[in-house]
């Protein structure tokens, strides 16, 4: 017993430990890292011929029933493109959320065009980057479909008037000018009655190129329902009502055109040259709907909207 004792000194202790951590470790990323190159390979895909259709939604976590009734509706819809406005899962440095969130997207994943944006439940992990292969450095990014200009923004980082990436969102805006529609997809939403409204203060740096641009409309998540709000020109949009627990109103929004507290999609398709918009709830009920007109129409701005 003494002889063991001194086999396993304390130096000798130490040293077994380190080593038995740093191959636990490394065996963990090399783990992770090969589960997350075939998930990668798996959902790997090129655009999609079908009728042009585009759906956006969001705020995925928690719920994941519910989730799986959204996404099977928007399955329903064969959308040619997606966008999801993030908050994909609880902790995007949780395994068990991603191998959820695989289980009921990657088939949406695999058959249309799709992309995300990085919500605050994303930490910006790794994972997301590991999962996913979007254009430009993936964090922020833009893609252009049948004339029209979506760019995606990371609101969870630096957007104030000397971040790299506010330059390059007034490049990339200024670049497509002339585009006949122009969206513009982030998390954290401008306006609200839900809890708060530009939590990131980055609205003092934005709004006015997205003015300026004359960006058709902003889609958000964040807070867990629906609302468009209509500002300067530019509709607001959040789709949050992806499975993420519903949120009621709580403020004040000026702005506010339409709130509905339930769980939800949007999409857009076109007649002739439009762009006709809808919001759908989970029950299958239109809840919004808009149309919008391509830049060269000089009412391209006009809220036309059946209630207002
Ligand atoms: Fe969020």
């Amino acid at each position: 017993m003494i002889k063991r004792l001194r086999f396993l000194s304390r130096r000798r202790f130490w040293k077994l430990l380190l080593v038995t951590l740093f191959s636990t470790g490394v065996l963990y990323i090399a783990f992770i890292f090969f589960i997350f190159l075939y998930f990668h390979y798996e959902i790997k895909h090129d655009p999609i011929s079908r009728i042009p259709k585009i759906v956006i939604y969001g705020d995925t976590r928690t719920y994941h029933d519910t989730h799986r009734k959204i996404v099977e509706m928007i399955r329903s819809e064969s959308p040619s493109v997606v966008f999801h406005t993030g908050d994909l899962m609880t902790h995007g440095w949780g395994l068990p959320d991603w191998f959820a969130f695989h289980r009921i997207e990657k088939e949406l994943i695999k058959e249309t065009d799709y992309y995300a944006t990085l919500g605050n439940h994303e930490h910006n992990s790794l994972l997301y980057y590991l999962y996913f292969d979007f254009p430009g450095n993936e964090e922020y990014y833009s893609v252009d479909r049948y004339g029209i200009h979506f760019t995606v923004l990371n609101s969870t980082g630096d957007l104030s008037k000397d971040s790299e990436q506010y330059k390059w969102f007034v490049h990339d805006l200024r670049d497509h000018k002339d585009a006949a529609f122009k969206f513009v997809i982030f998390h954290h939403p401008l306006y609200s009655r839900m809890k708060v409204e530009d939590e990131m203060n980055i609205g003092e740096s934005i709004l006015p190129i997205m003015k300026k641009f004359k960006v058709h409309a902003v889609f958000n998540a964040h807070l867990h329902s629906y609302e468009r709000s209509y500002v300067d020109g530019i509709h607001h949009i959040i789709t949050a009502g992806g499975g993420a627990p519903l949120r009621g109103p709580r403020r004040e929004n000026d702005y506010s055109k339409v709130y509905v507290r339930n769980y939800h999609y949007t999409k857009m398709y076109f007649e002739g040259d439009e762009l006709v918009y809808k919001a759908i709830d989970i029950d299958g009920k239109e809840i919004d709907s808009l149309r919008f007109y391509p830049h060269k129409d000089p009412h391209y701005n006009l809220v036309k909207h059946k209630r207002d």
